[in-house]
């Protein structure tokens, strides 16, 4: 689907590290190496951007991703600290621990970045070469292992040039990544609970908060599958009904619509939403999340949705459209 990208590679530095603030302003993506793994990253207000970045990874469907920022203030934009989160940051970070939190009210990351869900994973690494970008670009990115999806972690840009090369912007080498495993992850929703054991050890973390006993693993053949801890689980579900592949619009309907064509009745749609017109799969993408939940908001009883390319970003769009639209 993606044009073939011309890759760079840069070893780290500090002309690395303006190239990489270009590129992330200018909606690109860039490979660099964290205390954990090689991630890939991309401006995470910037919902192309980010559906740039599922692309690349090549995954036939939208996982949320991490947040990094530079410290906890910056954090707390993003994210609500209950006390045990903000024990934990205090104590791990930066570091190699993820924190789930419920959303800031103003969060800026862009929808797509947190499929739609109402909680955020934040981190703050520890890795120099991580933090001058951090530094260097001035907002959050958001970075997932920089492999090709069902592929392990990159510690090395090798690995990630093996994976990504022509469908990323800059790989910057910064040698291997020290720990080679990726972030623990902690759920502070409710109890605060481990999601992902990684490069902090659970022991450590249960000598400042208690977790609650149990780890929701990851499937073992799959280090992007979505952790599935209790209600953190489910994906996000649109109140409304969703009917799929409409070709008209009926009475007390929303409409998605997708590219240039009208559809039958389109003008009765009670709102009508477009996720590209100019039938763009990354532009549908950035816009899928937030565009239904600008329909959903509305309180028609149905979302007609046009249908979509099953190519590319069509796919992951395809995959959440038939699980949002799965009797509950
Ligand atoms: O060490 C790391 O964490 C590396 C470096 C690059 O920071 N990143 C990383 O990202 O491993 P990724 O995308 O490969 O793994 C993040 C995991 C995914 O399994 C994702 O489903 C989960 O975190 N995750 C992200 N946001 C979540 C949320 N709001 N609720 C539950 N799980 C979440
Ligand atoms: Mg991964």
């Amino acid at each position: 689907m993606s044009a073939e990208r011309a890759t760079q590679i840069m070893p780290a530095g500090d002309a690395a590290t303006a190239a990489a603030a270009r590129v992330l302003r200018q909606r690109g993506l860039v490979a660099f190496p964290t205390e954990t793994v090689y991630g890939l990253g991309a401006d995470a207000e910037n919902g192309e951007a980010v559906a740039r970045l599922y692309e690349a990874k090549g995954r036939p469907s939208f996982n949320p991703l991490i947040a990094h920022v530079l410290d906890a203030a910056a954090a707390r934009r993003l994210a609500r600290f209950d006390a045990a989160a903000e024990r934990l940051a205090a104590q791990f970070w930066p570091g190699p621990l993820t924190l789930v939190l419920p959303k800031a009210p103003n969060c800026a990351v862009a929808e797509l970045a947190t499929a739609g869900l109402d909680t955020i994973a934040v981190r703050v690494p520890s890795h120099g070469v991580a933090r001058e970008i951090l530094a260097a670009f001035g907002g959050p990115i958001v970075a997932p292992s920089a492999n090709r999806s069902g592929h392990v972690s990159p510690t090395t840009a090798a690995h990630v040039s093996g994976d990504l090369k022509g469908r990323v912007d800059l790989i910057i080498d910064g040698g291997p990544a020290p720990m080679g495993l990726e972030s623990t992850i902690v759920a502070c929703v409710d109890d605060p609970v481990l999601l992902r054991p990684g490069a902090l050890a659970r022991e450590a973390i249960d000598r400042v908060v208690s977790l609650k006993a149990g780890t929701a693993a990851p499937a073992a053949d799959d280090d992007d599958a979505v952790i599935a801890p209790g209600r953190l689980a489910s994906h996000y579900a649109p109140r409304a009904q969703l009917r799929l592949d409409a070709s008209s619009v009926h009475p007390d309907e929303t409409l998605l619509a997708f590219g240039a064509e009208r559809i039958a009745d389109a003008d009765r749609a009670v709102l009508t939403l477009n996720l590209s017109a100019r039938g763009d799969l990354i532009e549908a993408a950035a816009n899928f999340f937030s565009h239904l939940r600008r329909l959903d908001a509305c309180g028609a009883a149905t979302i007609a949705v046009m249908p979509i390319p099953h190519v590319g970003l069509g796919e992951a769009i395809n995959d959440r459209l038939r699980r949002a639209a799965a009797p509950r």
